[in-house]
């Protein structure tokens, strides 16, 4: 098995590890009992996520995946970051080994599921073409 220069680097030097303690939205992947678990928090402001920090317990590869994850989504509206896939998790790490493509799905689901605990505690519909424009003032 190979990995990319940059699973290595992001394996080994892990950006943005941590848990937002007074985080606008958390979410989880996986199963903390029994296996490979992420939790996202993320720091929202004006419909823009400002700060995201990660925590896993998994392999190379998911540490890698989170941590690219959290640079991809800073600074990202959260529609943009809703949109964010494995498949553009992987990539921005210059792919994966296959049998290591299923470690990505930790990262972008536990930030789908941040941004549905915010939009849930903040009542923000992502398909309301208001969102934009309002952002988490409404
Ligand atoms: Fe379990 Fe990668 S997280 S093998």
């Amino acid at each position: 098995m190979v990995y990319s220069e940059k699973v290595i680097d992001h394996a080994q030097n892990p950006r943005n590890v941590g848990f937002i303690e007074d985080a606008d939205g958390m979410g989880t992947c996986g199963d903390p009992s029994c296996g490979d678990f992420a939790i996202v928090t993320i720091r929202v402001r004006d419909g823009q996520i400002t700060n995201c920090r990660f925590l896993v317990r998994g392999c190379s590869a998911a540490i890698a995946t989170c941590s690219v994850l959290t640079e991809m989504a800073r600074n990202k509206s959260l529609r943009e970051a809703q949109e964010i896939t494995d498949a553009a998790v992987t990539a921005a790490l210059d792919g994966l080994p296959p049998e290591k493509q299923h470690c990505s799905n930790l990262a972008a689901t536990a930030l789908h599921a941040a941004i549905e605990d915010y939009r849930k505690r903040h009542r923000v519909d992502l398909h309301d073409w208001r969102t934009p424009y309002l952002g988490s003032k409404r």
